[in-house]
């Protein structure tokens, strides 16, 4: 199966620009995910590749084939596109059985009656579902109807998968099993696939690569592992995971003075100048006692709240005035610390590229569990 690229490409409404210069590759049989807010151009760009939306500019291409091109006034059907598009609703016929669903695009192509038959059986097969060909959408679980859309998806062996939020009407269980099996089949069947979330674990735990998106634009791409421990903006770090962004400037190569009361944090020392925000991630925080060394646990602060997460404790401890939020195994109470922060997993970022920074979970000061 080709690449599918889309180039610069851009969608206005009369009133709001819902993406903007979005470029990326979808590689053969890569498992690629958009993630980002609600309404920052996820099923925009999915329905934009399936042929469902028309951009306003740029191309899409899949190999040599051109399936958009506002410049040439080129843009391909949508059954011509060779797509399996799973919708955010899955959008299953209440009133066809499942076999009758699954078929339902190899009807529209035109697929003689008998073929279709054994290939509904083959695709109800691949997703488990063989046994329940002949029941209706009302009579299955959240998990079956979204196997019956997948299944509707890959009757025709289209070439790439397009899956807007598949998972997002099942409960918390359910998905968590719903992911590992999606993901798997996916690798199985080795279809160049695009996932929509606004799920980061979901993102992280399924993708190959991440492109993380804002209000209609690229923020970043790359593998779950790199976007997470790398991020390229406050946005990324702060949408990706829980960070901390502590306001400080620096005052000598590989230290910020920290706003509030003055104390010192090592960082990289290839980073920015001047007024900047450290990032540092919850769980690369270490609290210790009071009375520990200051060269090895250089900030001091007071634990102000406590949450039982299950695996962990997240805490908020206050640093001057800063609130720092730390993930960690033990259990402490209110009161004085001194918090290790160990600099290579700190980033920094100048000040000013930090403004407005959305989608931020900074723990909230709220139970003292
Ligand atoms: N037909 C339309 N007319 C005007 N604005 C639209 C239209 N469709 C979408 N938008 C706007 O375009 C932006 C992007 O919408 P889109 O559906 O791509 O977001 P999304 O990332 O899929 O969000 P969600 O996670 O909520 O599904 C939003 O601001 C939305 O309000
Ligand atoms: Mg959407």
């Amino acid at each position: 199966m080709p690449d599918i690229t889309v180039s610069a490409l851009g969608l206005d409404y009369a009133d709001k620009t819902a993406i903007d210069d979005v470029s990326f590759t979808a590689r053969d049989g890569e498992f690629l995910t958009l993630l980002g807010p609600s309404g920052c151009g996820k099923t925009t760009t999915l329905m934009s590749i399936a042929g469902l939306t028309n951009p306003s500019r740029g191309s899409i291409t899949c190999g040599a084939d051109v399936l958009f091109d506002s410049a040439r006034s080129v843009n391909r059907p949508p059954e011509k596109r060779n797509c399996g598009v799973v919708f955010q609703s899955y959008a299953i016929w209440p009133h066809m059985s499942v076999a009758e669903n699954v078929g339902y695009p190899l009807r529209l192509r035109k697929v003689r009656k008998p073929e279709i038959g054994s290939r509904v059986r083959e695709a109800l097969a691949m997703v488990g579902l063989d046994a329940l060909a002949d029941r209706y959408p009302h009579q299955l679980s959240g998990g079956q109807q979204q196997r019956v859309a997948l299944a509707r998806a890959v009757t025709y062996s289209p070439g790439v998968l397009l899956l807007d939020e598949p998972l997002s009407n099942l409960d918390a269980k359910l998905r968590e099993q719903a992911r590992g099996w999606l993901k798997e089949f996916q690798a199985s069947v080795g279809l160049t696939t695009v996932f929509v979330t606004h799920d980061q674990d979901e993102a992280l735990a399924m993708s190959d690569r991440v492109i993380v998106m804002n209000d209609g634009r690229i923020e970043q791409e790359g593998a779950p592992e790199d976007i997470y421990r790398r991020p390229a903006t406050p946005f990324v770090a702060s949408f990706l995971g829980s960070a901390n962004l502590l306001d400080g400037t620096v005052d000598a190569p590989g230290r910020v003075r920290l706003d509030g009361g003055g104390q010192t944090v090592a960082v990289p020392e290839d980073g920015p100048l001047g007024g900047v925000q450290v990032m540092v991630r919850p769980e690369d925080v270490e609290l210790m006692a009071p009375g520990a060394d200051p060269d090895v646990a250089p900030l001091r602060g007071a634990v102000t709240s406590r949450m039982f997460v299950g695996s962990s404790y997240r805490y908020v401890v206050d640093c001057d005035g800063q609130s720092v939020t730390v993930s960690a195994r033990e259990r402490w109470e209110p009161g004085p610390v001194r918090l290790r922060v160990d600099r290579e997993h700190c980033r920094l970022f100048p000040r000013d590229t930090a403004a407005g920074v959305a989608g931020s979970d900074r723990l909230e000061e709220s139970s003292y569990a």
